[in-house]
């Protein structure tokens, strides 16, 4: 086959590239030794994304993996446990750092699209386990829920599940990667989201467009204890208000318009829908993130992703059956419909079926 005129690819929200005048506010930025805590720039970002988030304070971490594994090792002792969904990127796709790194102990539930269920973690934790079981001290609740399909976790749940948590000494971390998609397609405001928290670990890097960076936040206290760990696991950096000011020009530039990605992801899962209603219920796609069931259509994902690749669609398989597109800063209403008609060719003509 020759190679597609036209590439989309819907990979991830982190293959964005920073815009003209992102690069131009990098290269502009104040830096300082950030080691030492003397960069103007990432020393503001910390601060305004605390503020975002109604938290007393923030760090700025090369990525989320860091950021997550950071507010892991601040709430739980080696051998004691985490509790998150199956499916959680803390569980499933940060090759074990906690285990690793902290010596921590995990167990998890099933969550239908990652969609939290306060009964679930309630159920399974159990904070003061004695000296034959392990003490649970953390729940981690992603959202928006990565591998669930972009899942928003309604305020209200998280409230439940803090007051039953709180009491029993167990502490609240939330992956918020993509918090902010969470907020712009619910309305609900950032802080409202992070006083149901302990800790919140949010990326600039996803769907916002940065070319790297998240940032920690809580409590002085958690986070002067999160800068010594950060230091530690080699994630100290230098003049890094080269990357804070992308940042800092993601929040100040592209939140609202996570919206377009929303709207762009919820019409390919409407045209998909219609081919075959059994590949996505699109009224489940709440954000940028639509997971596509091609095994219900007799397909294996890896030889999908192959297919579509050869039409110049590029998606990642999540599982046996099951492939996912993520709509981002790069991707446009023209791209949309070159996805939409060449993954409608791909479903409909039986003789790309192996
Ligand atoms: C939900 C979630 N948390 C954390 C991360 C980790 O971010 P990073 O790739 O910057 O380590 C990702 C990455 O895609 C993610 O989707």
């Amino acid at each position: 086959m020759t190679a597609p005129a036209r590439v989309v690819d819907l990979r991830s929200d982190t293959l964005t590239r920073p815009t003209a005048a992102m690069r131009q506010a990098m290269a502009a930025a104040e830096v300082g030794d950030d080691v030492y805590g003397e960069d103007p720039t990432v020393n503001a970002l910390e601060e305004h994304v605390a503020d975002l988030l109604g938290h007393e304070a923030g760090l700025f971490a090369p990525s989320g993996s860091l950021a997550n594994q950071l507010g892991l090792r601040l709430h739980v002792r080696p051998g004691e446990e985490v509790i998150a969904d199956s499916l959680a990127h803390v569980l499933r796709a940060e090759m074990g750092a906690a285990a690793v790194f902290s010596g921590i102990s995990s167990r998890s539930w099933v969550a239908e699209r990652g969609l939290l269920d306060p009964a679930q973690p309630l159920a399974l934790m159990q904070p003061d386990a004695g000296a034959y079981q392990v003490s649970t001290r953390l729940v981690v609740v992603e959202n928006t829920h990565n591998f669930g399909g972009g899942t928003v976790q309604p305020l209200e749940r998280l409230v439940e599940l803090r007051r039953a948590t709180q009491p029993a000494g167990v502490a609240l971390h939330v992956d918020g990667a993509r918090l902010w998609n969470a907020h712009v397609a619910t309305g609900t405001a950032l802080a409202a989201y992070g006083q149901q928290a302990d800790t919140v670990s949010v990326c600039l890097s996803k769907g916002l467009g940065a070319p790297v960076g998240s940032v920690l936040v809580g409590s002085r206290a958690h986070v002067a204890e999160a800068r010594v760990w950060r230091k530690r696991y080699g994630g100290g950096m230098r003049q890094a208000g080269i990357l804070a000011a992308a940042g800092r020009w993601a929040l100040d530039h592209h939140v609202e318009r996570l919206a377009e990605d929303h709207a762009r992801a919820r019409r390919f899962a409407d045209a998909m829908a219609e081919v075959d209603p059994t590949l996505v219920d699109p009224t489940l796609v709440e954000t940028n993130i639509v997971i596509l069931d091609v095994g219900a259509a007799g397909w294996a994902a890896s030889d999908f992703v192959a297919a579509a690749g050869d039409r110049g669609v590029r998606m990642y398989a999540t599982g046996a059956r099951s492939v996912r597109l993520v709509w981002h800063l790069d991707v446009d209403d023209a791209d949309t419909s070159h996805a939409v008609d060449a993954v409608t060719a791909l479903v409909t003509e039986a003789a790309h079926r192996p």
